[in-house]
């Protein structure tokens, strides 16, 4: 489907430069990160048309636990039911449409309306709708619970990560995590995800960023700012030890040849134990469009959502993940520590630079910019993928 926003907004031969070859190519035009309009037109035309990153897991930890999430001005609530499965659901009422839940609840197991008590289960199921016919009369001719429930959006977990397909209708999720698991099963073996632990605790951060969501993911694909933006870590992980990373339709990244960080840190965490002995300081920090930002390490994996909240508005969620049961041990906490605080070190140092982005798209002496043909390889298959969903409404994997 071709939208007319897009059209009205973001002529077509602009969109048409963006997917030129590199060398001729120019960005996304700044109204694409400052227009309301554009930013609803991404959210059903964009994101919502392919499996976006909604939350984690373990923000629902609990059987019987729900947590609202807002998705681009959309309210949802992700829930984990009794029976441990996980789903998200529309945050409103069936009944008048109220909202539903407002905060995070660990102990909720189930949810009631608060404004006339509708109950419903954490699988979405209406449970009771007291005085319905009338004062102490709970059931009323013609209306069935099982007709009611709780509008259900598709979702998916992997890696910890809920996944939405807003629309309903993107092909599996097998076909979008594919390219990327195939990718990353030279480092970590086949079923890297059972390696994967969470702790309780220190896992999961926020980071409030004043940009549109596209300048964190466009940041992230490209490691040409390291020396000025990141000078510590450059020091270990310099710029020309690192590779652009065009993966498959849907990702694009860099990679490193000299990961290091657990020695600076201090750490020696567990490992992969399929991790080949030659790739031991090999990293690779994958951007999986839409939102959702990876980096994968022999002792450490994290995924950032990155949630849109506004044009020039958005919350970067970043959780670590660690190798193997023994890692979550007393005794590595300090090393967890250290790496969590690496990271927020780095992504806090790119917080100005995606802001000075937002900020400048604003001129009117911003036309999209250019790419160097050598260096910003990653960042311009982010955009040309962004410019091919602009252009059919329709997002390819
Ligand atoms: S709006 Fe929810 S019970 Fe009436
Ligand atoms: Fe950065």
């Amino acid at each position: 489907m071709t939208s007319s926003i897009t059209q009205n907004t973001i002529p077509l031969t602009q969109l048409d430069a963006v997917a030129k070859p590199i060398g001729q190519a120019v960005g996304m035009p700044g109204t694409a990160y400052t227009s309301e309009a554009l930013f609803h037109f991404e959210r059903d035309q964009l994101l919502g048309l392919t499996w976006s990153g909604l939350a984690f897991a373990s923000e629902v930890a609990a059987n019987g636990s729900l947590a609202p999430v807002d998705f681009m001005g959309l309210p949802l609530i992700v829930t984990r039911d009794l029976n441990g499965h996980i789903n998200v659901f529309h945050n409103v009422c069936s009944h008048r449409g109220m909202t539903l839940v407002k905060e995070a609840n660990p102990l909720a197991r189930g949810i009631r309306c608060p404004y006339h008590s509708w109950y419903y289960d954490l699988s979405g199921s209406l449970k009771s709708t007291p005085s319905i016919g009338g004062v102490r009369i709970n059931e009323v001719a013609g209306f069935s619970c099982e007709n009611n429930g709780l509008k259900r959006v598709r979702c998916h977990v992997w890696m910890g990560i809920v996944f939405i397909n807003l629309s309903g209708d993107a092909p599996d999720f097998t076909d979008f995590i594919t390219p990327l698991e195939n990718r990353w099963s030279q480092f970590s073996g086949a079923g890297f995800l059972d390696e994967l632990h969470v702790p309780e605790q220190g896992a999961l951060i926020e980071i409030d960023v004043q940009c549109n969501w596209k300048l964190a993911v466009e940041n992230y694909c490209e490691s040409y700012h390291l020396p000025s933006v990141h000078p510590t870590l450059n020091t270990y992980s310099p710029l020309d030890q690192h590779y652009n990373i065009v993966a498959a339709e849907n990702m694009s990244g860099q990679g490193s040849y000299v990961y290091n960080l657990s020695d600076i840190a201090g750490t020696e965490l567990p490992r992969f134990p399929h991790w080949p002995e030659e790739k031991m300081s090999h990293a690779e920090y994958i951007s999986l469009y839409p939102n959702v930002l990876l980096g994968l390490q022999p002792d450490h994996v994290f995924a950032m959502i990155v949630q849109p909240q506004a044009p020039g508005q958005s919350v970067e969620k970043l959780q670590l993940y660690y190798i193997g049961a023994q890692s979550l041990d007393e005794s590595y906490g300090g090393c967890r520590s250290a790496v969590l605080k690496s990271w927020q070190q780095v992504f806090s140092e790119d917080i100005f630079a995606v802001e000075g982005m937002q900020n400048a798209r604003r001129s009117s002496g911003f036309t999209g910019g250019v790419f160097s043909p050598v260096m910003d390889v990653s960042s311009h298959h982010f955009h040309q993928w962004l410019a091919q969903c602009y252009k059919t409404g329709t997002v390819r994997l």
